[in-house]
């Protein structure tokens, strides 16, 4: 990239905004692998970026104590509090292992498998039907952001918004949590102390993002407070959502206030949310676009398998995930002096960008084939999946900080896939852009818009 006077490295950056990921896949590959983005010398937007696998084992497992968020990406993701996304040290440690006890065990796999199973019947299903019936064309990534914002409060929180439904309702909830979600990627494209000067002038977008988190932060102090209410008078027995999970086991210990609780939520709702959608939305495209591995998913539907026997459809999932990871770049500071496995020093404070993107279509990492959607690939010659180190497949994270989320995500992609690719053969609108949206998780821009049609 040509490195301009006073102006760094932003105009070919900024021309190839509308294809960002593939843009960085193409100069990372020029400089096999690794390099430095400088920006204009007033803003301090100097970054290493990086889709080496070597740099990413090193940085996320062998020095992982040397690599952490720092505190800049803490204020970039400002309405994160201190959630474990954002956390460092003893903090982040807290969390994951709190997160880790409650997410790791049987009981609260069954629940969220009955959540996700209950609401394919009584909602995702009904609604199919009716779109079916009308002859009119729906945006999938809306069907299925509407579906995990609905799981997610109820895994969460113990309630349900109803967002799922056929007259597609707006509510203020679901809506505040797009737009703060939408706004941080915002910050990540202009100088610190111009965001800054915005949100101390309460203007632009950093007025809208205030006022999108005050009513997002008001929806979930209210369910904190009618949980503990509910606590209280001991009617909790049915519950098993983690907010109620979490007041119990935490029952008495001094940091467990509602701000607490209310940064576990939101940081759960991130984590869970666009994610499952994002995943969901370019696997049913890429589905759509390929008759065969369609056939190979319906033959392997048909018999009726548990959901986690299926290997071909989880093939086709993690295929779908190295293509599109919905989270597709990742940044780490350095905390001391560091020198990279492809040789690169890193100085303390370092900002290094990863890009999953670029990971998952490097050639050297995936073969000749890499930017084709190939689900065999994952299987073996004994017919398991594959197994490919999480520093080279990054798209759930590698390291201590892997995702606490992955199983159960497949848990809730498989039966979800499943129970639509059973009943429905998806055609994607002809013609319909397909690009992808320029926020921290890869959604589809246009939304998929889609028609659905009954199988025999
Ligand atoms: C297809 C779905 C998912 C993908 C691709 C995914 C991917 C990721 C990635 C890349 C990270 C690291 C982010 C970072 O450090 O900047 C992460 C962290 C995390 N994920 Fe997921 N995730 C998914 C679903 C979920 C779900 C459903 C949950 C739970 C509700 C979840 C819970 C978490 C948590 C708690 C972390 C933080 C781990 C830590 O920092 O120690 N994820 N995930």
């Amino acid at each position: 990239m040509t490195n301009w006077p006073v102006l760094g490295m932003l105009l070919p950056l900024l021309t190839n905004l509308w294809q960002i990921h593939d843009f960085t896949t193409q100069v990372l590959q020029r400089v096999s692998g690794t390099g430095t983005f400088i920006g204009p010398w007033f803003t301090g937007m100097n970054y290493l970026m990086t889709c080496d696998p070597m740099n990413v084992h090193h940085m996320m497992s062998k020095n992982f104590v040397n690599y952490e968020k720092g505190h800049e990406f803490r204020e970039i993701f400002e309405a994160f509090g201190d959630g474990i996304f954002t956390a460092d040290s003893e903090t982040w440690k807290y969390h994951r292992t709190l997160l880790h006890s409650l997410f790791k065990t049987r009981s609260f796999e069954e629940f969220l498998e009955k959540i996700v199973r209950t609401k394919v019947e009584n909602c995702l299903l009904p609604l199919l039907d009716h779109v079916e019936r009308e002859g009119v064309e729906v945006d999938f990534q809306d069907v299925f952001n509407r579906f995990n914002f609905d799981t997610i409060c109820s895994t969460v929180l113990g309630s349900d918004p109803n967002c799922l439904s056929i007259d597609f309702p707006e509510v203020a909830c679901e809506r505040a949590f797009n737009e703060a979600e939408e706004f941080i990627f915002y910050r990540h494209t202009v100088p610190k102390s111009f965001w800054k000067l915005q949100r101390w002038l309460g203007i632009g977008p950093e007025k809208k993002n205030a006022k999108a988190c005050e009513v997002f932060d008001k929806f979930l102090y209210e369910s904190i407070a009618s949980k503990r209410e509910q606590l209280n008078k001991k009617d909790e027995k049915e519950n098993d959502d983690l907010l109620t999970c979490l007041m119990r086991e935490e029952e008495g210990k001094e940091h467990v206030d509602d701000k607490f609780l209310r940064d576990t939520a939101f940081n759960l709702f991130v984590a869970g949310r666009d994610t499952i959608t994002s995943a969901l939305t370019w696997f049913f495209w890429l589905v759509a676009k390929h008759p065969s591995v369609e056939a190979k998913i319906l033959q392997e539907i048909k018999q009726e398998k548990e959901v986690k026997s299926q290997v071909y459809l989880h093939a086709a999932l993690c295929e779908a995930l190295r293509l599109y990871p919905p989270i597709p770049f990742e940044s780490k500071q350095a905390i001391k002096q560091d020198m990279l496995p492809s040789g690169h020093e890193v100085g303390p404070r370092t900002t290094i960008l990863l890009s999953l993107y670029a990971l998952g279509r490097s050639e050297e990492t995936w073969g000749k084939d890499c930017l084709e959607f190939k689900p065999e690939r994952w299987i073996s010659g004994k017919g398991g999946i594959v197994h490919i180190p999480s520093y080279k497949f990054i798209s759930f994270n590698a390291g201590p900080r892997t995702c606490l989320g992955k199983d159960l995500s497949f848990i809730q992609m498989k039966i979800m896939a499943t129970s639509i690719l059973k009943s429905y053969h998806i055609q994607v609108v002809e013609d319909y852009p397909i690009s992808p949206t320029l926020s921290i998780v890869l959604l589809m821009k246009h939304g998929l818009k889609v028609r659905v049609i009954k199988r025999d």
